[in-house]
């Protein structure tokens, strides 16, 4: 009977890097006991990559998570989120969830019209989300773009800038020599910014529920009293094992496992795996789909 591959949250058809299974096999054994909810060593592990400070950073059950916290924190009755048009799905469920409305400004030839969410906020706008690389449709917004947009926002609104795919966007805007993201100078000089990181993606642990975020350490201490106790904190503590066996992450590593091949301004996640464990995308560009093939990298070999 053929196997069914579940890939359409764009999961890593690879699975974990076995060194992470190892050590939540090793951090198993511990689970009589309450995690640290804190998730410290993680936190300061995360703290010592990005170069910020540990009260910056906060791990929750995914992203997913985070946005709910979020929406809880800053939305309610009488305000709103601005957003693209097809950007991703949880924006609007969470904003709903906190009794807000959703704005979502139109496109522009397929790609976020970075002036038309900005002319969307209003008085009453306390989030805008930022999906980059937007999900479904794959589109980047570079750095640049993203640094103009927030010159352009008032102090009242809190930018969402969601980098689920960080991994990915920077290895191929790196190739095709554009700059693609700032976001975490923007949270070191204490703008009104929060950065959101996932281990559901290139780290392929979709399934533990794990993600974090960075901002300003004042911004964070308010979204974190949304925080509930003892969630995820059993897989955070496993990753940090992960973390600190490992470097695959730090330095070495351009990229875990390739997923999306970017051309012109639009990237699609690779839908299945050959038996040569090459890995297949489907490129979208105009109107047709024609399949690209992408050998695996060295690096990711080294983190088997
Ligand atoms: C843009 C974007 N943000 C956030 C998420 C949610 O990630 P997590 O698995 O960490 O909840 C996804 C997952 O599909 C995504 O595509």
């Amino acid at each position: 009977m053929a196997t069914l591959i579940k890939l359409d949250s764009n999961e890593n058809p690879f699975g974990p890097s076995p060194l992470a299974v190892a050590a939540m096999r090793a951090a198993l054994a511990g689970c009589s006991s309450y995690p640290d909810d804190d998730a410290s060593a993680l936190r300061r592990k995360l703290a010592e990559l990005h170069r910020v400070n540990t009260e910056q950073i906060l791990v929750t059950g995914g992203l997913t998570e985070f946005l709910g916290m979020l929406a809880r924190t800053f939305l309610g009755n009488g305000l709103n989120a601005v957003t693209s048009e097809l950007s991703f799905i949880v924006y609007r469920i969470a904003t709903q969830a906190a009794n807000a409305q959703l704005i979502e400004a139109p496109m522009r030839q397929d790609r976020f019209d970075l002036d038309a969410i900005a002319a969307a906020v209003n008085e009453n706008t306390r989030i805008i989300f930022l999906a980059n690389p937007n999900n479904p449709t794959g589109t980047l917004v570079t750095a640049d773009e993203v640094g103009h947009l927030l010159s352009h926002v008032p102090e009242h609104v809190v930018v969402v800038v969601d980098e689920a795919y960080h991994e990915f966007a920077t290895h191929f805007a790196t190739r095709r020599g554009v700059k693609y993201s700032r976001s975490l100078d923007y949270v070191r000089e204490e703008r009104n910014v929060v950065v959101l990181r996932t281990f559901s993606k290139v780290h392929g642990l979709a399934g533990l529920r794990a993600g974090y975020g960075i901002a300003p350490a004042q911004l964070m201490a308010r979204i974190s009293r949304q925080r509930a106790s003892n969630s995820s904190q059993f897989a955070a503590s496993s990753f940090a094992l992960f973390f600190l066996r490992s470097n695959c992450f730090q330095g070495g590593l351009e990229i875990y496992h390739p997923l999306t091949i970017a051309r012109g301004e639009k990237t699609t996640v690779c839908k299945r795996r050959s038996r040569s464990s090459s890995l297949f995308a489907s490129r979208t560009s105009g109107h047709h789909r024609s399949p690209l093939k992408l050998e695996l990298t060295s690096a990711q070999t080294n983190c088997r």
